[in-house]
């Protein structure tokens, strides 16, 4: 039984990363947002960017990875100062690093750049640009309850035109169901949605806003360093680069 990296004796390698003694590291996914980490549906496997990084991540620095499904729901609870890390280490879920989620967990170095856009449906062409979206006000907007997604779009058209989803999934089927018009998500997200609905979805007009996704600890986590470590050397021999390739260029 290895021990938990909570609890873990950390120290250095020969090759200067540090070494996490095979502790059983925690990682949290919604398994529900691909390509992140969802759930394959021709296998029903959780598969993922954040599966493969954090498999790389622990082979780098010595830890066994147990990804624990875990709701968006809960990760937002946790990010406004509500929830706890009882039940993992670290939060992997493609988790925009702001300064109010900052007040209350830890954030790595960040792992990928994102956009905010309008997903909207293939045949779409009562607009182009968020502005026109935005003057039209019969136009309602689709997303994810507690992200940054969410801020974005109540910036773009207020709360009263907002439709908001437990999950990404819900609100883009409701976008191809009609029932909105327009779904504001983060481009790399949007993207895998594109991937498997080529028929029926496209990203429209220019970014809405652009971020930086880390991944979350408790405050003061012991584990932030190593992580991060590990992260930079993969960016540094353009691991974290194939990855990318891998997962978000379709
Ligand atoms: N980047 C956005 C945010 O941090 C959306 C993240 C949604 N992640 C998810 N696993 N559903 O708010």
């Amino acid at each position: 039984e290895p021990v938990p990296c909570s609890e873990a004796q950390i120290t250095q390698q020969e090759n200067g990363l540090p070494d996490l003694n095979g502790c059983e590291l925690r990682i949290a996914v919604e398994n529900a947002y691909q390509p992140f980490n969802y759930i394959d549906p021709e296998t029903g496997e959780a598969v993922g960017y954040d599966y493969d990084i954090f498999n790389e991540i622990c082979s780098r620095i010595n830890c066994t990875p147990n990804f624990i499904e875990t709701s968006w729901e809960a990760m937002v609870a946790i990010m406004g100062g509500e929830g706890s890390f009882d039940t993992f280490d670290v939060g992997a879920d493609g988790i925009t690093i702001t300064e109010e989620r900052a007040q209350h967990v830890d954030f790595s170095i960040p792992y990928i750049t994102s956009q905010q856009v309008l997903l909207v449906r293939i045949d779409e062409d009562r607009f182009t640009e968020p502005e026109e979206f935005a003057a039209d006000p019969s136009l309602i907007i689709g997303t994810q309850l507690g992200t940054t997604n969410y801020e974005a779009a109540k910036n773009l058209v207020g709360e009263d035109r907002i439709r908001a989803y437990d999950q990404f999934g819900t609100a883009v089927q409701a976008l191809i169901n009609g029932d909105v018009d327009a779904v504001m998500i983060d481009n790399v997200a949007g993207l895998g949605y594109v991937g498997v609905n080529a028929d029926k979805l496209k990203i429209t007009g220019k970014a809405v806003e652009s971020e930086e996704l880390g991944f979350i600890f408790s405050k003061g986590s012991p584990l932030v360093e190593p992580i991060n470590q590990a992260l930079e050397s993969m960016k540094e021999d353009g691991t974290l680069d194939t990855l990318f390739q891998k997962w978000f260029q379709t």
